[in-house]
């Protein structure tokens, strides 16, 4: 098999990270399709912890190329700073390349972000503040700047100049917010091309040259499928498409051309910013969960919220994203508690469904129906198969299996490479 898409089932922050490093290291190429610096993706190696937010996961394997596909939008002060942190580490970054069609990300779409956040006061989304929701508005809207542009300085200067009187007179006369000067953005963004130039490329004809030699592709996947800008709990998504689908419109990669979409699921639930969860766990019990399993963001570092494993939403990204299989993460994290629940369902107005509705109002009145599964005691973080596992922990991969309909593949342990357990390879 020679192209896979890894996607976040759940709302981001399944270990999309920790997967991708695995698979990448019998991959050919990595390619991130989607998102920006909103993503936090961790990787362990050995005892060393790597956060990436831009750099797709496949980066810790020296040479390996990676690529920054024209879905991203991209946010060069970031890029730079991660990559001056990975090299600064010992890390071989030289694989990296950047697709030229890849929208940029400027600072006043950081400033839109913020102030936009504000704006909506109780209605806020709690975004990243990253300006990735103004970034992607500029692109729909065909105003956007691409990466390739930065290649044509006085194309760029003439865009630029045009975005921020805009951004300049949204700032001021909507949200009463100071504005960004040209002058110094074109200065700013002289040194990042400078410093980018010799990564850029057509990242369209990279990928696909790459498929035609039979060479294998992986597609990391950032946020989740609760997070898309269609099939997620809008407005309370993110403003990319995460799902499968978004590999193919993000890397300009044909449909025919996918063999495998492996969704990464937590063993429960966790959501950061706001929005309906039905299963969440609130109180000291959710406290409890959050500090066993360290669910505090990557990105922002804000706490994030927890609840039970909900298979309603499984079943939706199952089908969203024609999941293959399962990547099972965090599975360590339930050691311990007793009696274990999985959402199953969801009553509403009295009426039991087995679907997620498309209506916010709708979701928020919804009430997990739960089955309680017994639990285990025994320290799993050492598991290097399947019969390793208790039966407990067994009974609930299989019923999770049952209530999603779609197999698990990989079992996650722990955060580190060895803590993976492998039923059937990805490649
Ligand atoms: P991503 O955004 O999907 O890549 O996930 P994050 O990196 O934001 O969050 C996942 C966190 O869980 C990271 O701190 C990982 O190191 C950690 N992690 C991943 N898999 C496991 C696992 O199986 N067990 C434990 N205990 N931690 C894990
Ligand atoms: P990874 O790739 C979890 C959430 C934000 C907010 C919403 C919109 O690490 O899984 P945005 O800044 O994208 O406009 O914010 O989406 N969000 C994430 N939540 N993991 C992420 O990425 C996320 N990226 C964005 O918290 O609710
Ligand atoms: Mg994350």
């Amino acid at each position: 098999m020679a192209a896979v898409v890894l996607v976040g089932a759940q709302w981001g922050d399944e270990g999309k990270g920790k997967i991708t490093d695995y698979l990448a290291e019998r991959a050919d190429v990595v390619v991130r399709y989607q998102g920006g610096s909103n993503a936090g993706h961790t990787v362990m190696v050995g005892r060393e912890e790597f956060k990436l937010h831009l750099v797709p996961s496949g980066i810790l394997y020296p040479g390996k190329l990676c690529v920054i596909a024209n879905g991203v939008v991209l946010d060069p002060q970031v890029l730079v700073q991660e990559l001056d942190g990975l090299a600064g580490r010992g890390v071989d970054t030289t694989g990296l390349r950047i697709s030229d069609r890849a929208h940029l990300i400027l600072p006043y779409h950081r400033g839109l972000d913020a102030a936009q956040e504000e704006h909506r006061g109780q209605a806020m989304i709690g975004t990243t503040k990253r300006g990735i929701g103004p970034a992607y508005v500029d692109k729909t809207a065909r105003t956007g700047i691409r990466v390739g542009d930065l290649l044509d300085w006085e194309e760029f200067e003439k865009k630029l100049a045009h975005n921020v009187v805009v951004a300049n007179e949204l700032l001021a006369k909507i949200y009463n917010q100071p504005g960004y000067d040209l002058r110094a953005i074109l200065e700013e963004y002289a040194g990042y091309t400078e410093r980018l130039r010799p990564l850029i490329a057509d990242g369209v004809r990279l990928v696909n040259r790459a498929l035609q030699e039979g060479r294998k592709v992986l597609f990391e996947g950032a946020q989740g499928t609760l997070l898309d800008l269609d099939q997620g709990t809008y407005p309370f998504v993110t403003s990319s498409y995460p799902i499968a689908g978004g590999a193919c419109v993000g890397a300009g990669v044909g449909p025919t051309r996918i063999d495998k979409v492996i969704g990464v699921v937590k063993a429960y639930t966790t959501r950061v910013g706001s929005g309906p969860f039905p299963t969440e766990i609130t109180g000291p019990a959710g406290d409890a969960l959050r500090q066993q399993g360290m669910e505090f963001g990557t990105t922002t570092g804000r706490p994030r919220r927890c609840g039970w494993l909900d298979t309603v939403i499984l079943r939706h990204a199952a089908e969203v994203n024609g999941l293959t299989g399962i990547a099972l993460t965090k599975l360590d994290v339930l050691t311990g508690l007793e009696p274990l629940k999985i959402g199953t369902a969801y009553r509403y107005r009295g009426e039991i469904s087995q679907d997620f509705p498309a209506s916010l109002k709708a979701l928020q009145e919804c009430e997990p129906v739960y089955e309680e599964l017994p639990g285990w005691q025994e320290d799993i973080t050492g598991a290097g198969s399947i019969e390793d596992l208790p039966v407990n922990c067994r009974n609930y991969i299989r019923r999770l299996e049952e209530l999603v309909g779609v197999p698990v593949h990989l079992i996650a342990v722990g955060p580190r490479r060895d803590q993976t357990i492998v039923l059937k390879d990805a490649f």
